[in-house]
């Protein structure tokens, strides 16, 4: 077992991951942030969704994707027959990465190293979950996943692998899509929706 003593049903394993995540000093981005927000969902998924990190709502409701980017992957995951409660949600980087502006917290994207650091954790949620297909949502979590989040507009729509031969489906992150101008966003939300088709179908 990677954790000591790490050998009970699902549920405890996840319990005693979310105690160890909690404690975690891999990279000083605990030090800032409320809490680690470890992933969500059965231990038996076929589905694994993965994003870049907490945001601000995140890292005080110690949950996944609940803040305004969480709320589109929702919306749009409903649309595309995806359903989010059969999918285990997690992140790329456990912590909260910001840079305080008076009383907000602006989103730093992570480092290569924090991402590194943090991969131990998507490896361990990988082994215990061992999902047939892992959703990799923007660079962040590409990057953690096959080794570089590079291209990622070229890239999407693709099928990759991890290291150790998993499935990886590329699309972007919900955040991208609110980001951009109301004139193109449409589409490519359109273009999300499809990722996420596929991703529930080749899972469903
Ligand atoms: N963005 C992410 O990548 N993950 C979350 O959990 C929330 C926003």
């Amino acid at each position: 077992a990677l954790i000591p003593g790490l050998i009970a049903g699902a549920g405890a394993r996840a319990a005693e991951m979310a105690e160890a995540l909690a404690g975690c000093r891999r990279c000083p981005l605990w030090r800032d942030a409320t809490q680690a927000v470890p992933g969500e969902g059965p231990q038996d998924a076929k589905l694994m969704v993965v994003g870049e990190q907490p945001g601000d709502r995140e890292d005080l409701a110690g949950r996944p994707f609940v803040g305004p980017a969480g709320q589109l992957f929702d919306r749009v995951a409903a649309e595309a027959g995806l359903d989010r409660g059969a999918a285990y949600v997690t992140n790329a980087v456990k912590h909260f990465k910001f840079r305080a502006r008076g009383k907000r917290r602006l989103h730093r994207a992570p480092e290569r190293d924090e991402i590194e650091h943090c991969r131990w954790w998507l490896d361990l949620e990988r082994a215990g979950v061992r999902p047939r297909l892992i959703l990799a949502m923007g660079a962040t979590a590409l990057a953690s996943l096959t080794g570089s989040g590079a291209g990622l507009l070229r890239r999407r729509g693709g099928v990759e692998e991890t290291e150790d031969g998993t499935p990886v489906l590329v699309t972007v992150h919900p955040s991208y899509l609110l980001r951009l101008p109301e004139d193109a966003r449409a589409a490519e939300v359109a273009r999300f929706r499809a990722d996420l088709s596929r991703a529930a179908e080749i899972t469903g």
